[in-house]
């Protein structure tokens, strides 16, 4: 396919996979198929890079390329490490890739990334108030707007909850873990939302990740009052959200 400046590689690196595509950044469409990579193991530096670069081989990219990190990300530095190697630490994420790829790198917090995609193209209500974005993964990210601002690295799935944190106690790793029924790990899930929703007062919840596409097996267990809603754009978010900050320079 001949890709032209609006399309832009967006890479969503988790803890579980990493995905990838060439995304039609005006649009906030893919324009490709989705490439998924097993996060490999360890999730050291050279190895998540060697991923990166076998993504740009295939797509036979030459341009900029956007990446979500499941990190808090300043300046292109990851400063923490919860579900990747703790080598990541104070690593500049964005020049490590640019070294494997000679491409121009441009990375931010993955939650962070896939919230401001969800709110430019997949949530259709106005952009005034808060909106609290959630990714449930291996983790849970977050991501907070206030009137459509971004407020970046706020990381609510390390609150301290219940002797243990939010992610541990609530992510849809832990769900596949202990093989929680939707009942019990959609109440878990209310509890930490009831929490969060106390503490921000936002509008509305949008829950991405990819248990966003179950969204109706467990949406029973969440309190009406909440305003939760599944993210539109599902598992793209995170690549979307990837390519258009890149394209925002
Ligand atoms: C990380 C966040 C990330 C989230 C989702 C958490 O463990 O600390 O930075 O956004 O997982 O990947």
């Amino acid at each position: 396919m001949k890709f032209n400046k609006n399309h832009i590689l967006g890479i969503d690196i988790g803890g579980t996979g990493i995905k990838g595509a060439i995304v039609d950044v005006r649009k906030g469409i893919l324009v490709t198929e989705k490439m998924k990579i097993k996060t490999p193991a360890p999730a050291s530096v050279d190895n998540i890079c060697k991923a990166v670069k076998e993504m740009v081989v295939a797509f036979k990219y030459n341009g900029v390329i956007g990446c979500g990190f499941p990190s808090v990300i300043k300046n292109g530095i990851a400063l923490t490490a919860a579900n990747i190697d703790h080598s990541w630490i104070n690593t500049p994420v964005d020049k490590s890739i640019e070294k494997y790829t000679k491409l121009k790198t441009f990375v931010a917090n993955d939650a962070d990334l896939a919230g401001l995609a969800e709110v430019k193209f997949g949530y259709k209500g106005k952009k005034s108030g808060t909106i609290l974005f959630l990714t449930l993964g291996t983790g849970i990210g977050s991501a907070l707007f206030l009137n459509g601002v971004l407020i970046p690295n706020t990381e609510f799935g390390h609150m301290k909850f219940k002797d243990s944190i939010v992610e541990k106690y609530a992510s849809n790793a832990i769900r596949e873990r202990e093989n929680l029924d939707w009942a019990t790990w959609g109440s878990r899930l209310n509890e930490v939302l009831e929490h969060m929703a106390l503490l921000v007062d936002p509008k509305v919840i949008l829950l991405g990740g990819g248990v966003s596409k179950d969204f109706e097996s467990y949406a029973p267990f969440l309190n009406p009052k909440l305003k939760v809603e599944a993210s539109q754009l599902k598992n793209s978010a995170g690549i979307i959200g990837a390519a258009l900050f890149a394209s925002m320079g």
